[in-house]
Protein backbone atom coordinates (compact mmCIF):
# COMPACT_ATOMS: atom_id res chain seq x y z
CA UNK A 1 0.00 0.00 0.00
CA UNK A 2 1.59 3.11 -0.93
CA UNK A 3 1.67 5.84 1.17
CA UNK A 4 -1.07 8.98 -0.10
CA UNK A 5 -2.46 12.10 0.88
CA UNK A 6 -5.66 11.16 1.68
CA UNK A 7 -7.88 13.59 3.18
CA UNK A 8 -10.71 13.58 4.70
CA UNK A 9 -14.12 11.57 3.17
CA UNK A 10 -17.40 10.97 4.24
CA UNK A 11 -16.88 8.28 6.98
CA UNK A 12 -17.58 10.47 10.22
CA UNK A 13 -18.18 8.98 13.38
CA UNK A 14 -19.28 11.79 15.83
CA UNK A 15 -22.19 13.72 14.80
CA UNK A 16 -21.05 17.33 14.48
CA UNK A 17 -17.33 17.06 14.09
CA UNK A 18 -15.48 16.57 10.63
CA UNK A 19 -15.34 13.50 8.80
CA UNK A 20 -13.41 10.95 9.73
CA UNK A 21 -9.77 10.60 7.28
CA UNK A 22 -10.10 8.40 4.75
CA UNK A 23 -8.61 5.03 4.87
CA UNK A 24 -7.23 5.61 8.09
CA UNK A 25 -7.66 2.27 9.77
CA UNK A 26 -5.94 0.61 6.25
CA UNK A 27 -3.20 2.75 6.41
CA UNK A 28 -2.42 2.29 10.06
CA UNK A 29 -2.48 -1.65 9.63
CA UNK A 30 -0.47 -1.65 6.04
CA UNK A 31 1.62 1.14 5.08
CA UNK A 32 5.26 0.44 6.01
CA UNK A 33 4.11 -2.89 6.85
CA UNK A 34 5.10 -4.61 3.70
CA UNK A 35 6.06 -8.56 4.39
CA UNK A 36 8.00 -8.28 1.18
CA UNK A 37 10.69 -6.32 2.63
CA UNK A 38 11.97 -8.63 4.50
CA UNK A 39 13.43 -12.25 3.55
CA UNK A 40 11.59 -13.99 5.97
CA UNK A 41 8.40 -12.28 4.90
CA UNK A 42 7.30 -11.79 8.08
CA UNK A 43 4.06 -9.93 8.30
CA UNK A 44 4.52 -8.53 11.95
CA UNK A 45 8.08 -6.20 11.65
CA UNK A 46 11.04 -7.36 13.05
CA UNK A 47 12.86 -5.69 15.68
CA UNK A 48 16.70 -4.73 14.56
CA UNK A 49 18.80 -4.65 16.89
CA UNK A 50 22.00 -4.68 15.00
CA UNK A 51 23.99 -1.14 15.57
CA UNK A 52 25.40 -1.18 12.57
CA UNK A 53 24.94 -2.53 8.89
CA UNK A 54 27.35 -4.92 6.72
CA UNK A 55 28.56 -3.17 3.47
CA UNK A 56 29.44 -4.70 0.02
CA UNK A 57 32.28 -2.46 -0.43
CA UNK A 58 33.06 1.27 1.51
CA UNK A 59 29.99 2.86 0.83
CA UNK A 60 27.88 0.76 -0.95
CA UNK A 61 25.20 -0.85 1.38
CA UNK A 62 21.74 -1.90 1.50
CA UNK A 63 20.11 1.35 2.79
CA UNK A 64 21.58 1.00 5.98
CA UNK A 65 24.88 1.75 7.69
CA UNK A 66 24.26 2.71 11.38
CA UNK A 67 21.24 2.09 13.25
CA UNK A 68 21.25 6.12 14.52
CA UNK A 69 21.01 7.30 11.31
CA UNK A 70 18.18 4.79 9.87
CA UNK A 71 17.17 1.77 11.06
CA UNK A 72 14.71 -0.99 9.35
CA UNK A 73 11.90 -1.26 12.26
CA UNK A 74 11.95 3.03 12.63
CA UNK A 75 11.90 2.62 8.89
CA UNK A 76 8.44 0.96 9.50
CA UNK A 77 6.94 2.85 12.63
CA UNK A 78 8.01 6.33 10.38
CA UNK A 79 6.45 5.32 6.88
CA UNK A 80 3.45 4.60 8.87
CA UNK A 81 3.25 7.84 10.56
CA UNK A 82 3.53 10.05 7.88
CA UNK A 83 0.52 7.93 5.97
CA UNK A 84 -1.45 8.71 9.30
CA UNK A 85 -0.78 12.34 9.28
CA UNK A 86 -1.20 12.99 5.54
CA UNK A 87 2.34 13.20 5.20
CA UNK A 88 5.16 12.79 2.99
CA UNK A 89 8.43 12.07 5.50
CA UNK A 90 7.81 11.36 9.26
CA UNK A 91 10.64 11.28 11.48
CA UNK A 92 10.97 9.53 15.17
CA UNK A 93 12.98 10.35 18.44
CA UNK A 94 13.69 9.11 21.78
CA UNK A 95 11.15 11.67 23.53
CA UNK A 96 8.89 14.19 22.76
CA UNK A 97 11.00 17.05 24.09
CA UNK A 98 13.96 15.76 21.93
CA UNK A 99 11.45 16.58 18.66
CA UNK A 100 11.15 19.74 20.16
CA UNK A 101 14.51 20.36 20.90
CA UNK A 102 15.85 18.92 17.11
CA UNK A 103 13.04 21.13 15.64
CA UNK A 104 14.03 24.16 17.45
CA UNK A 105 17.96 23.37 16.49
CA UNK A 106 17.20 24.36 12.51
CA UNK A 107 16.90 28.40 14.28
CA UNK A 108 20.47 30.13 15.13
CA UNK A 109 21.09 32.61 17.72
CA UNK A 110 19.10 35.46 17.12
CA UNK A 111 16.00 33.98 15.63
CA UNK A 112 13.31 34.79 17.33
CA UNK A 113 10.50 31.86 18.82
CA UNK A 114 6.26 32.71 19.35
CA UNK A 115 4.90 30.42 21.18
CA UNK A 116 0.86 29.62 22.59
CA UNK A 117 0.88 31.06 26.43
CA UNK A 118 -0.03 27.45 27.42
CA UNK A 119 2.03 24.77 26.75
CA UNK A 120 2.96 21.70 28.32
CA UNK A 121 5.30 22.74 31.36
CA UNK A 122 8.65 21.11 29.36
CA UNK A 123 8.10 22.89 26.48
CA UNK A 124 7.50 26.47 28.64
CA UNK A 125 10.90 25.07 30.70
CA UNK A 126 12.83 24.23 27.32
CA UNK A 127 12.13 27.66 25.59
CA UNK A 128 12.20 29.86 28.48
CA UNK A 129 15.34 28.44 30.75
CA UNK A 130 17.23 26.91 27.83
CA UNK A 131 16.47 28.36 24.24
CA UNK A 132 16.00 31.61 25.80
CA UNK A 133 19.57 31.18 27.50
CA UNK A 134 21.42 30.46 24.43
CA UNK A 135 20.07 33.48 22.29
CA UNK A 136 16.94 32.65 20.98
CA UNK A 137 14.27 35.54 21.65
CA UNK A 138 11.29 33.69 23.20
CA UNK A 139 8.07 35.38 23.75
CA UNK A 140 4.42 34.04 24.54
CA UNK A 141 1.28 35.27 23.23
CA UNK A 142 -2.41 33.43 23.71
CA UNK A 143 -3.19 32.42 19.91
CA UNK A 144 -7.17 32.15 20.64
CA UNK A 145 -6.66 35.71 20.23
CA UNK A 146 -5.29 36.47 16.49
CA UNK A 147 -4.41 40.05 17.26
CA UNK A 148 -2.70 38.81 19.94
CA UNK A 149 -0.30 36.25 17.77
CA UNK A 150 -0.06 39.43 15.03
CA UNK A 151 1.35 41.82 17.33
CA UNK A 152 4.00 38.95 18.78
CA UNK A 153 5.23 38.18 15.07
CA UNK A 154 8.83 39.78 14.63
CA UNK A 155 10.77 40.65 11.91
CA UNK A 156 13.42 38.08 13.41
CA UNK A 157 10.82 35.40 14.02
CA UNK A 158 11.54 31.90 12.64
CA UNK A 159 9.37 29.79 14.38
CA UNK A 160 6.06 29.80 15.69
CA UNK A 161 4.82 27.04 18.30
CA UNK A 162 1.28 25.96 19.38
CA UNK A 163 -0.57 23.44 21.05
CA UNK A 164 -4.30 22.78 20.09
CA UNK A 165 -5.50 21.71 22.44
CA UNK A 166 -3.64 23.39 25.02
CA UNK A 167 -2.13 21.21 28.02
CA UNK A 168 -3.88 21.88 30.77
CA UNK A 169 -6.51 24.55 29.78
CA UNK A 170 -7.78 22.46 27.11
CA UNK A 171 -7.92 25.87 24.96
CA UNK A 172 -8.55 25.51 21.05
CA UNK A 173 -6.36 27.48 18.46
CA UNK A 174 -7.82 27.97 14.94
CA UNK A 175 -4.68 26.19 13.62
CA UNK A 176 -5.79 27.60 9.84
CA UNK A 177 -6.13 30.83 10.58
CA UNK A 178 -2.87 31.40 12.81
CA UNK A 179 -0.96 29.58 9.59
CA UNK A 180 -2.36 31.93 7.42
CA UNK A 181 -1.83 34.98 9.63
CA UNK A 182 1.88 33.69 10.21
CA UNK A 183 2.38 33.31 6.65
CA UNK A 184 1.14 36.13 5.44
CA UNK A 185 3.65 37.85 7.75
CA UNK A 186 6.58 35.27 6.32
CA UNK A 187 6.37 32.70 4.17
CA UNK A 188 9.62 31.09 5.39
CA UNK A 189 8.47 31.16 9.25
CA UNK A 190 8.33 27.35 10.34
CA UNK A 191 4.16 26.63 11.75
CA UNK A 192 4.87 24.06 14.38
CA UNK A 193 1.75 21.94 15.85
CA UNK A 194 2.19 19.92 19.01
CA UNK A 195 -0.60 17.43 18.00
CA UNK A 196 0.32 15.64 21.30
CA UNK A 197 -3.13 15.48 23.09
CA UNK A 198 -5.16 14.85 19.18
CA UNK A 199 -3.49 12.29 17.45
CA UNK A 200 -3.35 11.67 14.19
CA UNK A 201 -7.13 10.13 13.95
CA UNK A 202 -8.71 13.54 15.15
CA UNK A 203 -6.34 16.39 13.89
CA UNK A 204 -4.32 16.93 10.95
CA UNK A 205 -2.47 20.17 11.51
CA UNK A 206 -0.30 19.87 7.61
CA UNK A 207 -3.46 19.85 6.06
CA UNK A 208 -4.53 23.14 8.37
CA UNK A 209 -1.52 24.97 6.72
CA UNK A 210 1.31 23.94 9.70
CA UNK A 211 4.80 23.09 8.61
CA UNK A 212 5.61 21.13 11.11
CA UNK A 213 3.53 18.34 12.87
CA UNK A 214 5.07 17.56 16.37
CA UNK A 215 3.95 14.56 19.13
CA UNK A 216 5.11 13.53 22.18
CA UNK A 217 4.52 9.79 20.75
CA UNK A 218 4.70 8.77 24.78
CA UNK A 219 0.87 9.80 24.56
CA UNK A 220 -2.13 8.77 22.42
CA UNK A 221 0.05 7.28 19.44
CA UNK A 222 1.82 4.62 21.06
CA UNK A 223 -1.03 4.40 23.60
CA UNK A 224 -0.11 1.93 26.14
CA UNK A 225 2.26 3.69 28.82
CA UNK A 226 5.24 1.58 28.00
CA UNK A 227 6.96 3.99 25.67
CA UNK A 228 8.70 7.56 25.80
CA UNK A 229 9.12 8.47 22.43
CA UNK A 230 8.88 12.05 19.88
CA UNK A 231 7.34 12.05 16.58
CA UNK A 232 7.40 14.86 13.63
CA UNK A 233 5.81 14.74 10.33
CA UNK A 234 6.19 17.13 7.67
CA UNK A 235 5.80 17.13 3.96
CA UNK A 236 8.03 20.05 2.90
CA UNK A 237 12.05 19.11 0.96
CA UNK A 238 13.99 21.48 2.90
CA UNK A 239 12.31 21.07 6.17
CA UNK A 240 12.65 17.16 5.56
CA UNK A 241 15.92 17.27 4.52
CA UNK A 242 17.30 19.72 7.75
CA UNK A 243 15.13 17.38 10.48
CA UNK A 244 16.61 14.11 8.94
CA UNK A 245 20.61 15.78 9.18
CA UNK A 246 19.67 16.70 12.77
CA UNK A 247 17.94 13.80 13.06
CA UNK A 248 21.35 11.99 12.94
CA UNK A 249 23.72 14.64 14.09
CA UNK A 250 21.87 15.77 17.38
CA UNK A 251 21.53 11.63 18.15
CA UNK A 252 18.18 12.14 20.00
CA UNK A 253 16.51 8.62 18.71
CA UNK A 254 14.58 6.01 19.92
CA UNK A 255 15.69 2.37 20.18
CA UNK A 256 14.55 -0.29 18.10
CA UNK A 257 12.10 -1.82 21.11
CA UNK A 258 10.77 1.11 21.59
CA UNK A 259 9.80 2.13 17.74
CA UNK A 260 8.23 -1.64 17.57
CA UNK A 261 6.21 -0.94 20.17
CA UNK A 262 4.88 2.20 18.79
CA UNK A 263 4.36 0.72 15.41
CA UNK A 264 2.17 -1.98 17.17
CA UNK A 265 0.46 0.98 19.09
CA UNK A 266 -0.51 2.55 15.98
CA UNK A 267 -2.43 0.00 14.90
CA UNK A 268 -5.43 0.34 17.59
CA UNK A 269 -5.19 4.13 17.43
CA UNK A 270 -8.38 4.75 15.70
CA UNK A 271 -10.20 2.13 17.78
CA UNK A 272 -8.72 3.73 21.04
CA UNK A 273 -9.46 7.43 19.95
CA UNK A 274 -13.18 6.99 19.07
CA UNK A 275 -13.33 5.04 22.71
CA UNK A 276 -11.40 7.64 24.52
CA UNK A 277 -14.04 10.40 22.86
CA UNK A 278 -16.74 8.27 24.23
CA UNK A 279 -16.13 7.75 27.75
CA UNK A 280 -14.42 11.70 28.18
CA UNK A 281 -18.03 13.30 26.56
CA UNK A 282 -20.08 11.15 29.45
CA UNK A 283 -17.37 11.53 31.94
CA UNK A 284 -17.35 15.61 31.33
CA UNK A 285 -21.41 15.67 31.03
CA UNK A 286 -21.53 14.02 34.35
CA UNK A 287 -18.74 16.47 35.78
CA UNK A 288 -20.54 19.20 34.22
CA UNK A 289 -24.12 18.23 36.03
CA UNK A 290 -22.44 17.96 39.72
CA UNK A 291 -22.78 20.26 42.17
CA UNK A 292 -19.16 19.88 43.46
CA UNK A 293 -17.67 21.16 40.11
CA UNK A 294 -17.09 24.25 39.65
CA UNK A 295 -16.12 24.06 35.78
CA UNK A 296 -15.24 21.50 33.28
CA UNK A 297 -13.26 23.11 30.01
CA UNK A 298 -13.52 20.05 27.76
CA UNK A 299 -13.47 21.04 23.84
CA UNK A 300 -16.56 18.51 23.02
CA UNK A 301 -18.45 20.11 24.92
CA UNK A 302 -20.99 23.06 23.92
CA UNK A 303 -19.78 24.80 26.64
CA UNK A 304 -16.05 25.11 25.63
CA UNK A 305 -15.33 28.28 24.34
CA UNK A 306 -13.83 26.56 21.29
CA UNK A 307 -16.33 24.70 20.07
CA UNK A 308 -17.26 25.59 17.16
CA UNK A 309 -13.46 25.89 15.93
CA UNK A 310 -13.15 22.43 17.30
CA UNK A 311 -15.86 20.66 15.67
CA UNK A 312 -14.63 22.37 12.33
CA UNK A 313 -10.97 21.30 12.13
CA UNK A 314 -11.18 18.00 14.19
CA UNK A 315 -12.60 14.59 13.48
CA UNK A 316 -13.59 14.18 17.67
CA UNK A 317 -12.24 14.55 20.88
CA UNK A 318 -9.83 13.02 22.92
CA UNK A 319 -10.08 11.95 26.85
CA UNK A 320 -8.51 14.82 28.01
CA UNK A 321 -10.85 17.01 30.25
CA UNK A 322 -9.59 19.85 32.95
CA UNK A 323 -12.14 21.16 35.73
CA UNK A 324 -12.11 22.92 38.39
CA UNK A 325 -13.09 21.53 41.77
CA UNK A 326 -15.09 23.77 43.92
CA UNK A 327 -13.72 24.58 47.29
CA UNK A 328 -9.45 24.84 48.09
CA UNK A 329 -6.54 23.00 47.99
CA UNK A 330 -7.46 20.26 50.37
CA UNK A 331 -10.53 19.37 48.12
CA UNK A 332 -8.86 18.92 44.91
CA UNK A 333 -6.06 16.78 47.22
CA UNK A 334 -9.22 14.96 48.88
CA UNK A 335 -10.54 14.34 45.16
CA UNK A 336 -7.11 12.79 44.21
CA UNK A 337 -6.04 10.69 46.99
CA UNK A 338 -10.00 9.35 46.95
CA UNK A 339 -9.70 7.63 43.12
CA UNK A 340 -9.94 4.22 43.39
CA UNK A 341 -9.67 3.16 39.59
CA UNK A 342 -7.97 6.22 38.22
CA UNK A 343 -4.30 6.53 39.22
CA UNK A 344 -2.60 9.49 40.38
CA UNK A 345 0.10 10.33 38.13
CA UNK A 346 1.51 12.51 35.26
CA UNK A 347 1.37 11.83 31.63
CA UNK A 348 -2.21 10.96 29.44
CA UNK A 349 -3.42 9.26 26.61
CA UNK A 350 -3.01 5.63 27.61
CA UNK A 351 -5.56 3.36 28.27
CA UNK A 352 -6.06 3.45 31.62
CA UNK A 353 -7.29 6.53 33.38
CA UNK A 354 -4.69 9.11 35.05
CA UNK A 355 -5.76 12.24 37.37
CA UNK A 356 -3.42 14.79 37.95
CA UNK A 357 -2.80 18.23 39.60
CA UNK A 358 -1.24 20.61 37.64
CA UNK A 359 -0.34 23.36 39.09
CA UNK A 360 2.13 20.56 41.72
CA UNK A 361 2.68 18.32 38.94
CA UNK A 362 2.73 18.75 35.19
CA UNK A 363 3.01 22.05 35.26
CA UNK A 364 4.97 23.25 38.34
CA UNK A 365 8.16 24.54 36.15
CA UNK A 366 5.57 26.86 35.30
CA UNK A 367 5.93 30.20 37.16
CA UNK A 368 3.24 30.89 40.43
CA UNK A 369 2.61 34.23 38.66
CA UNK A 370 2.61 32.55 34.80
CA UNK A 371 0.20 29.54 36.51
CA UNK A 372 -2.14 32.02 37.85
CA UNK A 373 -2.57 34.26 34.59
CA UNK A 374 -3.11 31.17 32.60
CA UNK A 375 -5.89 29.76 35.38
CA UNK A 376 -3.86 26.54 36.43
CA UNK A 377 -4.94 27.21 40.10
CA UNK A 378 -5.11 25.11 43.23
CA UNK A 379 -8.28 23.44 42.19
CA UNK A 380 -7.82 22.52 38.58
CA UNK A 381 -7.78 18.74 37.87
CA UNK A 382 -6.67 17.08 34.98
CA UNK A 383 -8.21 13.87 34.00
CA UNK A 384 -6.55 11.21 30.97
CA UNK A 385 -9.93 9.51 30.41
CA UNK A 386 -8.95 5.69 29.58
CA UNK A 387 -10.47 3.13 27.88
CA UNK A 388 -12.58 1.18 31.30
CA UNK A 389 -15.59 0.51 31.29
CA UNK A 390 -17.91 4.29 31.12
CA UNK A 391 -19.84 2.97 34.23
CA UNK A 392 -16.74 2.34 36.22
CA UNK A 393 -15.32 5.58 35.27
CA UNK A 394 -18.31 7.93 36.36
CA UNK A 395 -18.57 5.71 39.56
CA UNK A 396 -15.06 6.45 40.63
CA UNK A 397 -15.16 10.15 39.90
CA UNK A 398 -18.47 10.29 41.51
CA UNK A 399 -17.32 8.61 45.13
CA UNK A 400 -13.72 10.63 45.04
CA UNK A 401 -16.28 13.74 44.89
CA UNK A 402 -18.69 12.70 47.20
CA UNK A 403 -15.07 11.92 49.26
CA UNK A 404 -14.50 15.77 49.14
CA UNK A 405 -17.30 16.47 49.92
CA UNK A 406 -16.94 14.74 53.08
CA UNK A 407 -13.63 16.44 53.67
CA UNK A 408 -15.77 19.60 53.68
CA UNK A 409 -18.13 18.59 56.33
CA UNK A 410 -15.47 17.18 58.75
CA UNK A 411 -13.35 20.51 58.52
CA UNK A 412 -16.40 22.56 59.17
CA UNK A 413 -17.51 20.13 61.84
CA UNK A 414 -13.96 20.69 63.44
CA UNK A 415 -14.66 24.70 63.63
CA UNK A 416 -12.83 25.33 60.24
CA UNK A 417 -13.57 27.75 57.80
CA UNK A 418 -14.35 26.53 54.40
C1 LIG B 1 1.63 18.25 24.87
C2 LIG B 1 2.98 17.65 25.18
N1 LIG B 1 4.00 17.91 24.36
C3 LIG B 1 5.24 17.40 24.61
C4 LIG B 1 5.49 16.63 25.71
C5 LIG B 1 6.89 16.10 25.97
O1 LIG B 1 6.95 14.76 25.57
P1 LIG B 1 7.88 13.64 26.23
O2 LIG B 1 7.45 13.49 27.65
O3 LIG B 1 7.62 12.44 25.38
O4 LIG B 1 9.27 14.13 26.11
C6 LIG B 1 4.44 16.32 26.59
C7 LIG B 1 4.69 15.48 27.78
O5 LIG B 1 3.85 15.37 28.65
C8 LIG B 1 3.15 16.86 26.32
O6 LIG B 1 2.11 16.61 27.14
Amino acid sequence: MEQTNKQDEPTGVFTGFRTAFKSFATDAIHVGQEPEQWSSMAVVPLISLSTTFKQHSPGNHAGFEYSRSGNPTRNCLEKAVAALDGAKYSLAFASGLAATVTITHMLKGGDGIVCMDDVYGGTNRYFKRIAAEIGLDVTFADFTKLELLKSALKPNTKLVWMECPTNPMMKVVDIRACSELVHEHNKDIVVVVDNTFMSAYFQRPLALGADVCMYSATKYMNGHSDVVMGLVSINREDLHERLKFLQNALGGVPSPFDCYLCNRGLKTLHLRMEQHFKNALAAARFLEANTRVERVIYPGLPSHPQYEVMKRQCTGCPGMIAFYIKGKLEHANTFLSSLKMFAVAESLGGYESLAEHPAIMTHASVSENERAVLGISDTLIRLSVGLEDEADIIEDLDQALKAALHFERVEVGQGLTY
